[in-house]
């Protein structure tokens, strides 16, 4: 099984892949955790665009979205179609619905999708749903430096941007809405009752 997690900055999707991966593993899967922008060459590319004080480029919006697409098509081949061929499940911490809902803030929206045709559809895509004033609240209690995409006004536009591109997939694949303004406590709960379906019909 191939899972996407996605979700704008702050909502909480690190925590909640951990209680994504503890609730599969639990079910007996063997879960391969991944995430991009990734920990191979292209990844640190992609980092560097993205630091705003750390660049010594010039950011051209065109050569991100190329650098984020071609660090998916690495990913795919170096590790997350090597595992699923191992029947591991793979769950991807972001993945090209990120691409289309931060890169098409500046470039088009039907470009962004056709520099990332290559993608594989996941099995199952789930999204964060957090509230613009929770992510806000964290980002700016938890981290000491922002990158480029924390600002509010922007995050307001990649969520409308998330709800577009899922819409638009929603036929192809299974979308879990998780509930991102929950406290930490209360995930687990919410991964539970949204992934049993998965499993249903398995003993
Ligand atoms: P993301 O991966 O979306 O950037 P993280 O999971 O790393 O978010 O969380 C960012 C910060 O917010 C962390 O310090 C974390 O402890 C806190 N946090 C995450 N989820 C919650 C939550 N549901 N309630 C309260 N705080 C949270
Ligand atoms: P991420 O590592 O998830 O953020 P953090 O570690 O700060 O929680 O992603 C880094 C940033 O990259 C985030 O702002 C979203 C952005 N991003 C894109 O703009 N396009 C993409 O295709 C991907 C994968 C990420």
């Amino acid at each position: 099984m191939f899972i996407a997690v996605e979700g704008i900055d702050g909502s909480g999707k690190s925590t909640t892949i951990r209680e994504i991966k503890r609730y599969l593993e639990s079910k007996g899967e063997a879960v391969y955790l991944t995430a991009e922008p990734t920990t191979l060459a292209t990844g640190k590319i992609v980092r560097n665009f993205l630091s705003e004080t750390n660049s010594d480029t010039p950011l051209i919006h065109e050569m991100l979205a190329l650098s984020f697409a071609a660090d998916r098509i690495n990913h795919l081949r170096e590790e997350i179609w090597p595992a699923l061929r191992k029947k591991q499940t793979v769950i991807t911490d972001r993945y090209f619905f990120s691409s289309i809902a931060y890169q098409s803030l500046n470039v088009s929206y039907e470009w962004v999708k056709g520099i990332n045709r290559f993608a594989t559809l996941p099995d199952v895509l789930v999204f964060i749903d957090v509230s613009i004033d929770k992510a806000v609240e964290r980002l700016t209690k938890f981290r000491a430096s922002t990158e480029i995409y924390e600002k509010r006004e922007l995050l307001q536009q990649i969520d409308r941007n998330y709800r577009e591109v899922i819409k638009e997939f929603e036929g192809n694949l299974k979308v879990i809405y998780l509930n991102g303004n929950l406290d930490i406590d209360k995930i687990y709960g919410d991964v539970e009752e949204k992934f049993s379906p998965l499993f249903a019909d398995k003993k």
